[in-house]
């Protein structure tokens, strides 16, 4: 056989293996508006960054006629390349090969790219379009997705891990995108559920659609699972590669401080005027966050569940940032479940990654209630007080306004060892609000007053304790504020201080690993 020949042998085998299942079910897959799996990474990466593994991968199966039918790849492109010129792994599922299911040698593909991942230090992305287990392949294909799984454990905190959800993505499957950091997904054309309508129906005689069930609206505005809802695939890769732009590669490297055109010291003028002094108006933290970071860029997190609490990242001084911000604009800011974990895990991985943490503060404490108590707020709202209890990365909280009981603590107190901690002049930091605190600690005095008597004793009362407690000078004349910032200061201050916490070292003491309240 000549050179030329062998040549052609090679080239016959690429575009074989590049067309997947075939010209008709490519048709199918871009009729439904999706992209196919190849069309997905070459979108994704940096163009003509792509280097792929394992094209001539096949599987060996023999059971049910499979050993007739072979797809040069098996079903999935894995590979690496780069984004915003930073070297990543990928793997995208190929709906066109057996609807993308997963079989021994499609996971085999995965963990290999995924062990490439680790061994280098860079982040995985995974796009999912499956229909889940291959069903011939049996008890070997749920060995595969174990195999995953457990490697996803193992880069957890390592490198990050990101996976983009854009078709079908059901049963024991969810569990590899559940434990990766953050999950896109597509409107209309992504589901996740660990068991769909078919199998609900029959088991408890609900109705539900599969995108009321398991849609990108249900995961990112219901059930948390997801983090970003994108309004089609292109929106999807976009907003991947602008997250990935706050990220390091992994936790052995830090993000570079990337060049701004925004002045460090520039003005805040109007925040004077978006903050009210009335503690009982709202206003919008996110209008704060805007004005404050550099350029008004903020990738919100999350952004459609536990309203109450906004979680993102931004870059201060070209230095990337976790923002982790009450939103006094949804139900007061106030904390309670779903906002504690939600924030409980963005905390636990910007520690991860070395990403520092500045902690916005307007809360009036935790939700009271039956709702509550019985979901478990104490068990839940302690994660936010582990997290940021645990966190070493550098971290500054500015306190806005409230800060209130338990609340004021958990929220990145001096004493669960924030670095430094500013506050407003309007700052109010106290066991509880004023009108509360009167009537518990004065009823006596109160019990024998009524009509005008009563209004004028305790508006006296609620009066001497706002001065006494509502402002921040008593914490800063003990320390637990480092200084009272001007508002119109504050882009200033946080940038100084952040880049005085550069070379922060915190040693913790040995241990295997905490026990964090799951
Ligand atoms: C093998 C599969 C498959 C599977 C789909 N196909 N799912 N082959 N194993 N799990 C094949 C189909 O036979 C078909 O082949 C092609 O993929 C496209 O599928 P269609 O049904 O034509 O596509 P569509 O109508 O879009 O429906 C997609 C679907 C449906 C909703 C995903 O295929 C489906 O319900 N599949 C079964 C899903 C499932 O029950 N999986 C096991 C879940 S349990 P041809 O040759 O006709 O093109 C599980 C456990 C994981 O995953 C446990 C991990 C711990």
């Amino acid at each position: 056989m000549t050179t030329c020949d062998k040549k052609s042998i090679l080239e016959e085998k690429i575009n074989l293996s590049a067309l997947g299942g075939g010209e008709a079910r490519i048709q199918k897959q871009h009729d439904q508006g999706k992209y196919t799996a190849r069309e997905r990474i070459e979108k994704l990466l940096d163009p003509g960054s792509f280097m792929e593994f394992d094209k001539f991968v096949t599987h060996r199966c023999h059971e049910f006629g499979m050993n007739d039918k072979k797809f040069l790849g098996d079903g999935v492109i894995t590979g690496i390349g780069k984004i915003n010129g930073e070297q990543v792994a990928v793997f995208s599922q190929d709906f066109t090969c057996w609807g993308g299911a997963l079989g021994a040698a499609f996971a085999k593909k995965i963990c290999k790219v995924m062990d490439f991942a680790l061994n280098n230090r860079i982040p995985v992305i995974g796009i999912n379009d499956s229909g889940g287990a291959r069903i011939q392949e049996g008890v070997d294909s749920l060995a595969g997705y174990a195999e995953i799984f457990y490697r996803n454990v193992k880069c957890s905190g390592v490198i990050p891990q990101i996976s983009l959800i854009m078709g079908p993505c059901a049963g024991g499957a969810v569990y590899s995108p559940a434990i990766t950091d953050f999950i896109f997904m597509v409107d209309q054309t992504s589901y996740m559920f660990v068991t769909g309508p078919e199998v609900i129906k029959t088991v408890t005689h609900e109705e539900v659609t599969k995108e009321d069930l398991g849609g990108a609206k249900a995961h990112n505005e219901k059930s948390g699972v997801a983090h970003f809802m994108c309004k089609d695939e292109d929106d999807c890769f976009e907003r991947t590669r602008e997250l990935l732009s706050f990220l390091p590669n992994s936790n052995f490297t830090k993000v570079e401080r990337k060049n701004t055109s925004d002045r460090i010291d520039r003005k805040n003028t109007k925040l004077d005027a978006l903050v009210p002094s009335n503690s009982k108006k709202p206003y919008d933290m996110k209008e704060l966050i805007l004005e404050i970071v550099d350029n008004s860029h903020f990738l919100e997190v999350q952004p459609m569940y536990a309203k109450n609490i906004l979680c993102g990242f931004s870059t201060l001084g070209g230095d990337s940032v976790g923002i982790i911000a009450n939103q006094p604009n949804f139900l007061a800011g106030v904390l309670d479940i779903e906002s504690s974990m939600k924030a409980a895990r963005f905390i636990r991985f910007c520690d991860s990654f070395e990403i520092p943490i500045i902690t916005l503060v307007d809360v009036p404490g935790f939700l009271p209630g039956t709702v509550q108590e019985y979901g478990g707020i104490i068990k839940h709202g302690s994660k936010l007080l582990y997290a940021f209890s645990e966190a070493t990365v550098p971290m500054i909280t500015l306190i806005t306004r409230k800060a209130y009981g338990g609340a004021y603590d958990v929220m990145a107190s001096k004493h669960i060892r924030s670095d430094i901690n500013l506050a407003y002049p309007n700052a109010e930091i106290a066991v509880m609000g004023a009108e509360g605190a009167v009537k518990i600690i004065f009823r006596n005095e109160l019990k024998g007053l009524s009509g005008q008597d009563f209004e004028n004793k305790k508006n006296e009362l609620i009066k001497d304790y706002e001065e006494k407690f509502n402002n921040p000078y008593k914490a800063a004349e003990l320390g637990y504020l480092d200084e009272i910032i001007f508002p119109e200061d504050t882009r200033k201050k946080l940038i100084q201080y952040l880049r005085s916490l550069s070379n922060k070292k915190v040693h913790r003491p040995k241990r295997k690993h905490g026990n964090i309240q799951l």
